[in-house]
């Protein structure tokens, strides 16, 4: 009996969905998901309100076509401010603190992750400057005009819906929030930034900022924006996803990074094209983007967790896939991340899938997903040998619950990686330096 799965058994075996290889990666809408993610974190972390980013990345857009700006240029403006506090949970995690009493981190972590996208020559300041002020009283201490004028957008928008809450802003109030920017021109606000948005700032405006119609209005705003599935920089976005992903909490600092580096290995095992390689690695570096929706004092709870707090961890998958649902053309990707708690006897979560329903993708992402949680040190388990992490994966796939197979390759594949972190994948098929 054949113990192990050969490419062309696994992929073509089990293609319980339609796999739909897009070339072509939609990353408007892949930035979105992230931002709608960072959203969930700054509610979290900073008690900020509803759909921050998105409001910012709105207002944005607005500004910077009152002054001109279109086609790439508004893009990398409107990407940043989506991205504008991405480096949150890095700089919590890393200064061991949960308030941000410093800005400065999170401004340079953050400007540095955006560097990997690939206009990363254009937008110098945009995130390091978005806590600046006119009078100087930023961060950095730079004055108006020392700072890009994306920047004084960006900064612009943040403090006031950090202030305002402008999702709640009533019409009737508008008057009065149009005084306060004139009266803080050339104060908190710069002329510039401060011209802009009261150009903007009107009724509509008011109304498109709402939570329920916030939505609708990034839709209508970020700029498309494609990139091929072999451009390096997808890679560099994806390992960039999983950082942040895994920054939300010191158990797992790892976990995600490390998943994405096994889901490369073990398609290169079974000769996965870069296409395919690319699509695999990308919904392994987003199967827990939902964690970033779950309360830190639940995920970073040193001791058992309640029944209820469990069932709290366990809703990380339903926002997964709510998070990556408008990444249309990208199912399969969005299957294979959503899929990773399912088990092929029913008894997974959250939709108790069986085997029909579980394609191979699917199945090797549960086995790689498990893998990483059984060997990684966890404040319940200390760090595991894959010799010691193996037998539980077989007891799982003896009692029905994954893929045999998979958890025989597995243990092949994965045997010279014992105690030791996989390394991210080489692009050897590209031929430009690493992000
Ligand atoms: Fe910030
Ligand atoms: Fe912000
Ligand atoms: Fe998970
Ligand atoms: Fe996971």
């Amino acid at each position: 009996m054949l113990m192990y799965y050969t490419r062309s058994e696994a992929i073509v075996k089990y293609p319980s969905i339609k796999y739909n290889w897009n070339m072509i990666i939609q990353m408007d809408a892949l930035i979105q998901a992230l931002a709608q993610a960072l959203d969930m974190v700054e509610i979290s972390y900073l008690g900020a309100s509803t759909n921050h980013g998105k409001r910012i990345a709105v207002l944005c857009a607005a500004m910077g076509r009152h002054q001109g700006m279109e086609g790439p240029e508004l893009s990398r403006l409107v990407t940043c401010a989506l991205l504008h506090d991405n480096a949150l949970t890095e700089s919590i995690l890393e200064n061991q603190h949960h308030e941000i009493s410093d800005l400065k981190p999170h401004c340079i972590i953050g400007q540095q992750n955006v560097e990997i996208l690939p206009f990363k020559k254009d937008i110098g300041g945009y995130i390091l400057y978005h806590h600046e002020r006119a009078d100087g009283q930023g961060p950095f201490k730079l004055s108006e005009g020392y700072y890009p004028e994306a920047a004084q957008f960006i900064a612009a928008a943040d403090m006031l819906d950090v202030e305002r809450q402008l999702q709640r802003v009533m019409p009737e109030m508008l008057p009065e929030l149009r005084q306060s920017i004139v009266n803080d021109t050339h104060h908190r606000f710069t002329g510039l930034a401060s011209g802009a948005l009261l150009s903007v700032l009107d009724e509509d405006m008011l109304a498109s900022l709402r939570d329920d119609r916030i939505a609708e209005s990034v839709r209508l705003t970020v700029p498309a924006w494609t990139m091929n599935v072999d451009d390096p920089a997808l890679i560099c976005l994806a390992e960039l996803i999983a950082r942040i992903i895994d920054y939300k909490s010191n158990f797992t600092r790892i976990h995600t990074q490390q998943i994405a580096n096994r889901a490369w290995v073990m398609a290169e095992y079974y000769g996965y094209s870069i296409t395919e390689k690319t699509h695999f690695f990308l919904a392994a570096a987003l199967h827990d983007l939902g964690k970033l929706a779950i309360p830190s004092e639940v995920l970073e709870k040193p001791g058992k967790l309640t029944d209820a707090e469990f069932e709290i961890i366990k809703t990380h998958i339903v926002h997964t896939r709510d998070l990556l649902k408008g990444l249309t053309g990208l199912e399969n990707i969005v299957e294979w991340a959503s899929n990773h708690h399912e088990k092929l006897d029913g008894s997974g979560y959250p939709l108790n899938k069986t085997a029909d329903n579980l394609d191979f993708n699917s199945r090797l992402m549960a086995g790689i997903d498990i893998y990483q949680a059984v060997s990684e040190e966890r404040p319940y388990h200390p760090r595991r040998s894959h010799e010691e992490t193996m037998p539980i994966l077989e007891n799982m796939a003896e009692r029905g619950g994954i893929d045999k197979k998979i958890v025989a390759d597995l243990s092949r594949v994965m045997a010279p990686y014992s105690g030791k972190d996989v390394a991210a994948p080489v692009l050897t098929h590209l031929s430009i330096d690493k992000c």
